[in-house]
């Protein structure tokens, strides 16, 4: 570790697992003061724990980022921590592959709201403290969902979408502010969100070892794991990246470059 983070506060949320969770780390581990917030409360508390273990700063809250109080209560708790606020990196999401025919009104707001609406107010919670910061990155966490189509994924995919496009707005607007907004776009990346219905590993199927590892469709020939996106986070995240903003970190090994 090189401290590259040191004396920061970051914001990372649905961090009680999966990519959050690496996220959450890999930022401790390089100096960063961490608040993890996730739905999950007893979940997002026990891995706190475990990485106070190993020496890491960080607390645990419970929010929820589909409610605009709740993350802005979450954003007020860090900085009442730690007294400042430098790194957001909105994660929190669900899935969805719910069929054209079948999806509901009420199932399609609950996407948008709980994968893109969040991704606004955790922005507008954290930029009167991210102005102050001399060192500011907001890390929204998209999907190559979000760059391409794919079958029964029009509301995941559609907020994915406009997480990316929201990234490049807000990367406009808050340039001049001194804040750098950039996204990630993960690929198949081993957490729970690759579960799928009756607890099958979507990655474990016949049809994604045939397709992804035999025939090649996949690069680098295996599915991605929550620390794989972490590093690409912290990148962002630290001024290694000083002078990048607007942009889409596709971290899917090579899934999309191929056809
Ligand atoms: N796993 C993949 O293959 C993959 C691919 C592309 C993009 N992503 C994106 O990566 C991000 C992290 O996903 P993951 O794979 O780690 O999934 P995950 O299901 O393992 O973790 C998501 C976390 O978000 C939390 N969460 C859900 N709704 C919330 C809410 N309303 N408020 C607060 N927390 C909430 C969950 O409790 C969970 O801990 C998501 O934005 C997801 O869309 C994942």
């Amino acid at each position: 570790m090189t401290g590259r983070l040191q004396d920061r506060v970051a914001l990372v949320t649905g961090a009680a697992r999966g990519i959050g969770l690496a996220a959450a780390r890999v930022l401790a581990e390089e100096g960063a003061r961490v608040l993890m917030c996730d739905l999950d409360e007893e979940v997002v508390r026990s891995a706190a724990d475990d990485l106070r273990k190993d020496g890491l700063i960080v607390q645990a809250v419970k929010a929820d980022v589909s409610d605009q109080a709740s993350i802005a209560r979450a954003v007020e708790n860090a900085v009442s921590a730690w007294s400042r606020l430098d790194i957001l990196v909105s994660n929190a999401a669900i899935t969805d592959d719910t069929p054209f025919e079948s999806i509901s009104a009420e199932r399609w707001h609950r996407v948008m709201n709980t994968n893109l609406d969040s991704v606004l107010y955790g922005a507008q919670a954290a930029m009167p403290h991210l102005r102050r910061s001399p060192c500011a990155s907001i890390v929204n966490v998209a999907s190559i969902q979000g760059l391409r189509g794919q079958p029964n994924s029009m509301a995941y995919a559609t907020a994915k979408g406009a997480v990316v496009n929201l990234t490049r707005c807000m990367a406009v607007d808050f340039g001049p502010l001194g804040v750098r907004v950039n996204a990630i776009a993960p690929g198949y990346i081993d957490t729970r969100m690759a579960m799928m219905h009756g607890n099958v590993h979507e990655h474990q199927t016949d049809w994604f070892q045939d397709v992804f590892i035999k025939h090649g469709r996949l690069p680098l020939r295996r599915p991605g794991k929550a620390e794989d996106v972490a590093g690409p986070i912290l990148f962002l995240a630290s001024d290694d990246s000083r002078y990048v903003t607007g942009q889409v970190l596709v971290v899917d090994g090579g899934l999309t470059c191929t056809y």
